[in-house]
């Protein structure tokens, strides 16, 4: 009990002066270590940084037009001469790496994905283009079948199933030719058994030994996709893509993939999607010392724009919490559309 006079610090409960009542004792008061800002930022576990992010565009081709994607309010189609305007404002904010996606004009898509290695396609050009105006811009370009695909599905389609190995030896023609226009990283998204090797193998005997492979090596198939597939009117034709994509319902399945990726020569490993994941990520994070990338994806995108529209949650917050989860979980890299209004909100 202190003398009535001692002073209330801010450190001391009123109570200890104020009260006749002795202080309980209790060992571990974990409020001390949230009472101010200061304090909670000494021990923060976890940040985001921008150097995290990796901004997913979308392209298409024509002259000076934008076009929002209606279930992804703020993303946008851009043809080529707005994309650079875009990468050049993400890279002042500090974004580093950039994944790019093609819309492809129905007329050009066909059930092999012929279009994915048209040397002079809109991807390889889009990445020329990017590469002279933004040098230092990492460029990711995803490789699988999809948006080139009449079917709409990532591989080749044959009596309403999806062919591997042959799908493969396409996957590795348009790595080639991402290559050949100045990607970073080429990232398979398909989920083809064996295409990390076969594309490792063939950038090696090319001689394009530095070009990296972030892996989509845990993807699940998974309705959050959704609104990605109207930016790229890529929704599969017919049936659905569990026969190559993971069951949502595994995890033990999922460090199979990652392990099998890093063997055929991965650079970082991807999980897709985050949120419902986050568990994987932790599991995958734990198991390989390589980067770990997660992709915040369209689905996920959608919801909080949706809801924030609404006026039923408060956007910027619930975007950093989000994030901030990712990272959390283990992921060392996260892919979001988000990353701009990100780079922004963190400058602040
Ligand atoms: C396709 C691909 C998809 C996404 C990235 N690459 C969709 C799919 O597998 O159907 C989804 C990304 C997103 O939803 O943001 N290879």
């Amino acid at each position: 009990m202190l003398a009535p006079e001692s002073p209330i610090l801010e450190n001391r409960t009123a109570t200890a002066v104020s009260s006749s009542q002795p202080i309980k004792p209790i060992i571990h008061r974990p409020r001390r270590l949230r009472r101010t800002e200061t304090l909670r930022r000494m021990v923060r576990e976890n940040a985001l940084r921008v150097e995290d992010l990796i901004y997913p565009l979308f392209v298409m081709e024509g002259e000076g037009q934008r076009e929002e994607v209606p279930s992804m309010p703020g993303c946008y189609r851009y043809t080529l001469d707005l994309l650079l305007d875009e990468v050049k404002q993400a890279y002042q904010l500090g974004i580093s790496a950039i994944a790019l996606f093609p819309l492809i004009p129905y007329d050009q898509k066909d059930n092999a994905g012929t279009e994915s290695y048209n040397p002079n396609g809109l991807i390889p050009r889009a990445v020329r283009a990017i590469k002279q105006a933004v040098p230092e811009m990492v460029v990711i370009t995803d490789v699988a079948l999809d948006p080139y695909s009449s079917e709409g599905h990532d591989g080749i389609v044959q009596d309403g199933k999806i062919l591997n190995d042959e799908t493969v030896a396409v996957l590795v023609k348009q790595a080639l030719v991402q290559a050949e226009a100045g990607a970073d990283f080429v990232a398979p998204s398909d989920m083809m058994d064996g295409r990390v090797g076969a594309i490792r193998q063939a950038l090696d005997a090319e001689g394009w030994i530095n070009v990296g492979i972030l892996s989509y090596a845990a993807k699940y198939a998974s309705a959050y996709y959704g609104p990605f597939r109207d930016a790229l009117d890529s929704a599969p034709k017919f049936g659905d893509k569990k026969t190559y994509q993971m069951d949502a319902a595994n995890a033990r399945e999922a460090i199979k993939e990652v392990e099998m990726d890093i063997a055929e020569g991965a650079d970082i490993v991807m999980v897709k999607p985050a949120l419902a994941y986050l568990d994987i990520i932790c599991r995958i994070k734990q198991h390989t010392n390589l980067p770990v990338a997660a992709y915040n994806v369209s689905g996920e995108y959608a919801m909080i724009k949706a809801a924030a529209q609404q006026g039923w949650i408060d956007e910027n917050k619930v975007i950093l919490e989000t994030l901030t989860s990712i990272k959390r979980a283990g992921a060392d890299l996260i892919l979001t559309y988000f990353a701009k209004q990100v780079a922004l909100l963190l400058q602040q």
